[in-house]
């Protein structure tokens, strides 16, 4: 008999929120909560309260969003396909988890959101929902109502005095998701995976051929795996992101045009821009390589592929996710240093980086003289008993490995 739906405030979720409570005849409780996606949240609480919603929840979650889901995942570097830094799939599990926890303030047996029934999103808010409130009532109105075309959907709007706002933009012909980490926009006329993207979609960045011709210096500084300043400044957790996010947006950084398997089967095409997240990816990854022990790094390194899919798929709240991330953490303790970096016309070209705990030892790996801290003639061995297994095989005649 209550519900609380995750409220953006947007025509789509405001369509859903009157939908409700007309067809479901239950009390809406919204939800909106800052990620960062860089809109204005007063107008959603004014519009839930024109809808006649009591209980109205907005919330700034960007210091969660960032130190508990953005920084731990970026302890492993993690790619979803080599490519997609995962941006709208870290999200969806505090979104849920908020959701659920005031369903339960609230006295709610249910939850909504406006995923569609084609994609990734409704998968990952309900496996959240269920993995934290096993009994909850799960509604996802594009699921099961009838305004299966834009058409009808803003005829419902009209016929319930709901605003059609348009942003600066206008109504925009493709789908935007956005929060601190990243903004994708899929469909559309998008949808055609051989066209390039027309030069609106992008919003978090300029291009890299009007990027400054002369290169940006930074340093980051990370303590246990995770970033803390930039340019020997202490930032909060979300503030260094932001701060990230507008490097990367002056030079061109972070944007990419790709095709991704979504879990229920389909592959889409999607335009994404993660400025902060590149530079961060690029930071992190050489600060690991002074910091961590050879098969350390190639142990967590096989892994991540196994826990991008986790996040992408939804799995975030899963017994399989939290050992990863226990191993992931605990490869971090050593991930102290600062790497420097010059941001360039779309790249990223690490410059240096340094640590109390590197492993690098210019006596031992040095070309001159290293005063016996390595003796060449140990190396004769090691090859010559890795040759063995090799040399059996060639003189069977199987030569150069054969089968
Ligand atoms: N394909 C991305 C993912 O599954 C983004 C989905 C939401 N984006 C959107 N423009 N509707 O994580
Ligand atoms: C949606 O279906 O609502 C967006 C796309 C996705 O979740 O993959």
């Amino acid at each position: 008999k209550k519900v609380v739906l995750a409220y953006s405030g947007g025509l789509d979720t405001s369509v859903i929120l009157r939908w409700l409570q007309q067809h479901y005849g239950c009390e809406v409780v919204t939800f909106t909560a800052d990620l960062g996606q860089g809109e204005e949240l007063e107008p959603a609480r004014r519009k839930a309260e024109m809808f006649g919603v009591k209980e109205i929840f907005v919330e700034d979650l960007r210091e969660t969003f960032v130190k508990d889901f953005v920084f731990p995942m970026f302890r492993a570097n993690t790619l979803y396909e080599g490519q997609y830094l995962l941006g709208t799939s870290i999200a969806r599990p505090l979104i849920a988890q908020r959701q659920i926890e005031i369903a339960e303030a609230v006295g709610a047996d249910a939850v909504a959101h406006g995923a569609t029934g084609k994609g990734n999103d409704q998968v990952r808010f309900e496996l959240s929902y269920y993995a934290l409130k096993p009994d909850v009532k799960v509604i996802a109105p594009w699921r099961e109502w009838d305004l299966t075309s834009r058409t009808k959907l803003l005829e419902f709007a009209e016929t319930h005095q709901i605003p059609v706002t348009k942003d600066k933009r206008g109504e925009a012909p493709f789908s935007v998701d956005a929060n601190l980490l990243h903004s994708s926009s899929e469909g559309k006329i998008l949808e055609d995976p051989a066209s390039p993207p027309d030069e609106i979609v992008f919003q978090r960045t300029i291009s890299p051929e009007s990027a400054p011709d002369r290169a940006t210096e930074i340093s980051i500084d990370f303590v246990h795996g995770d970033p803390v300043a930039i340019n020997g400044e202490a930032l909060s957790p979300a503030a260094l992101l932001t701060k990230l996010n507008a490097l990367g947006r002056e030079n061109g950084i972070g944007r990419l045009d790709l095709v991704e398997n979504r879990f229920v089967g389909m592959k889409s095409r999607g335009i994404y821009e993660t400025p902060g997240g590149t530079i961060l990816l690029a930071a992190h990854r050489n600060m690991e390589t002074i910091t961590l022990d050879r098969e350390a790094g190639h142990l967590k390194d096989s892994l991540m592929p196994r826990y991008a899919e986790l996040i992408y798929n939804g799995f975030w709240f899963s017994p399989e996710r939290r050992m990863l991330q226990a191993l992931i953490d605990e490869s971090q303790h050593s991930v102290t240093g600062r790497v420097r970096l010059k941001l360039y016309k779309g790249n990223v070209i690490v410059t240096g980086r340094e640590s109390p705990n590197s492993l690098y030892d210019t006596r031992v790996v040095t070309f001159e003289d290293d005063q016996g801290a390595y003796d060449q003639v140990d190396a004769q061995g090691f090859i010559k008993l890795n040759a063995l297994r090799l040399r059996l095989g060639a003189m069977v005649g199987r030569r150069g490995g054969a089968l």
